[in-house]
């Protein structure tokens, strides 16, 4: 192929020029355009749709490719391939997002951050799909979308409102520990580099003889966390709000590659019915003193996106892609996400999303079952059969338990009737919110900023909410409520509009 390439349109005819436009009347800047200018008519009607829906939340990220390597041997626990043998390596997409934020928004500002990840595997796609928090603000699924509205513009003045934030949290208590953690340093990491990312969820390690374990996993960075002040990041969401984006894309293409190191806690289901804390309820962590972190893995991003959009806006992240040897807890949210993932990506992408250059498999996929749709862009099968049971295509079927390893047994044993559930909030639901503060405490300064930090949201909203907020910070420790008190009234002073 020619180093220099010819211009040509869409279809592939080559034109002399991509800047005239056919003009009736003269050949000056007054002029009637045509019809059959087709050159003009495609440009303009392509730029009309070079946008597609972007995610409803984690709508603003940053990606690139990189490397999962085994480092420890864990094929006592799980079947998983892409674990089994040190030093095995898989191609991976990451995509580090904020939550809150459309496409644009600023890098720095106080909020989750999302992890993102496609481990191309021997057995199909494994995506990781967490958080930098190890716990959710919600442990019932049809809260989510209130939550997460909560957090975005109020509806009629268009404006994020710390009002609406406070309101959604004073009356879903459940969630005061990621509050917590929302409101800490954490919440303004200094570059995605410097983050560390958890599952949040419990999900099990299975065996092919029906054998498996409950995990939580841990994700950490091998440059150390860091953290931005309340008041830095406010300064660099104006001066350099793409800061993030831009650190790693600079970290890469000069060969500083950044890496994490990937831990289990692991539980026996023996464990499980006895531990302190419901291990399928999000809002809440299982101490390393009760379970130590065991070492699994390590990533490394190596590679750019040669194209942001076609490779980190296309790419599309379900927490129901496990591999064998991987899968799901009956944690409610969980549940709920495997449905919800892959049913965004056919919204914003399409019924055949999974066909996409960054999302597809590496592995041979035959899923004849599943064919046709808008975009379809393989060979579609052919002539296979398109039904199930055949006898004019032989295909193998692998394993033992059918998707994720199930067997019939064990936890996944059900009696009962189907009730309306929604979760209560009870007093062990702060327990951890005051280990957390106590943890806080053996760091200088933590506490000081986690209040300055709430301080400087809370004071935006309304009295009364500000009142009930406090009562719910009160019952982590009454003296948080005290010092917030006064940090308010403080900023108060230097700021009266607020
Ligand atoms: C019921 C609870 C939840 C629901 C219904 C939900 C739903 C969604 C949806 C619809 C998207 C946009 C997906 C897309 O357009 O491709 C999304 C993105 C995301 N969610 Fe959730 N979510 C939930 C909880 C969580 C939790 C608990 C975590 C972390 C532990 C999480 C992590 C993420 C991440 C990292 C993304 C961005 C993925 C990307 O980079 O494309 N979500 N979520």
């Amino acid at each position: 192929m020619d180093t220099v390439p010819t211009y040509t349109g869409a279809e592939g005819v080559p034109y002399a020029s991509a800047s005239t436009a056919q003009h009736f009347g003269g050949n000056n800047i007054k002029g009637l355009m045509l019809l059959q200018d087709t050159q003009l008519i495609e440009t303009l009607a392509h730029f009309s749709r070079e946008r597609i829906p972007e995610r409803v939340v984690h709508a603003a990220g940053v990606g690139a490719w990189g490397e999962f390597e085994v480092t420890h041997d864990i094929s006592e626990l799980t079947d998983a391939k892409f674990l089994n043998g040190i030093g095995k390596k898989s191609k991976v997409l990451l995509r580090v997002s904020t939550v809150g934020p459309e496409r644009g928004g600023a890098d720095t500002i106080r909020d989750v951050r999302g992890w993102g990840m496609k481990i191309f595997t021997e057995e199909g796609n494994q995506d990781f799909v967490f958080n930098s928090i190890p716990v959710f603000f919600v442990r019932d699924p049809i809260k989510f979308p209130s939550l997460n509205r909560s957090h975005k513009r109020h509806p009629a003045t268009n404006q994020g409102d710390p009002t609406m934030f406070w309101d959604f949290h004073n009356n879903n208590q459940e969630g005061i520990h990621a509050i917590m953690a929302l409101f800490s340093d954490r919440g303004t990491p200094k570059t995605v580099r410097h983050l560390n990312a958890y599952s949040g969820h419990t999900y099990k390690i299975t065996k092919e003889d029906g054998t498996f374990h409950y995990v939580k996993v841990h994700i950490k960075t091998n440059q150390g966390v860091e953290t931005l002040t309340n008041d830095e990041a406010t300064r660099l969401a104006g001066e350099a709000p793409g800061i993030h984006g831009v650190d790693l894309y600079e970290s890469i293409a000069k060969g500083d590659f950044p890496s994490w190191t990937f831990f289990f806690q692991v539980m026996t289901p023996a464990q499980a019915e006895n531990y302190r804390w419901n291990i399928f309820d999000m809002t809440k962590i299982w101490p390393h003193s009760d379970f130590p972190l065991i070492p699994v893995g390590k990533l490394t991003l190596n590679k750019n996106p040669g194209n942001y959009f076609a490779e980190i806006e296309q790419a599309a992240f379900s927490p129901s892609n496990m591999v064998p040897g991987i899968a799901p807890s009956a944690d409610p949210l969980l549940q709920a996400r495997m449905f919800a993932y892959n049913d965004a990506a056919r919204y914003r992408l399409g019924v055949n999303y999974q066909q996409l250059p960054c999302n597809r498999a590496v592995s041979r996929v035959y899923c004849p079952f599943q064919r046709d749709g808008s975009m379809t862009f393989t060979d579609n099968y052919g002539g296979d059969p398109n039904y199930i049971g055949s006898d004019l295509k032989p295909i193998n079927y692998k394993g033992k338990f059918g998707a994720h390893g199930y067997k019939i047994g064990g936890h996944e044993e059900w009696i009962g009737s189907v009730v309306g559930f929604t979760s209560e909030v009870v007093d062990d639901d702060f327990v951890q919110a005051r280990m957390f503060w106590d943890m806080l405490g053996k760091q200088e300064g933590q506490q000081e900023h986690f209040v300055y930090n709430v301080a400087c949201h809370l004071k935006g909203a309304i009295p009364q909410v500000q009142e009930k907020a406090l009562g719910m910070l009160s019952n982590v420790y009454p003296v948080i409520a005290e010092k917030l008190r006064v940090s308010i009234g403080n900023l108060k002073k230097v700021a009266p509009l607020n």
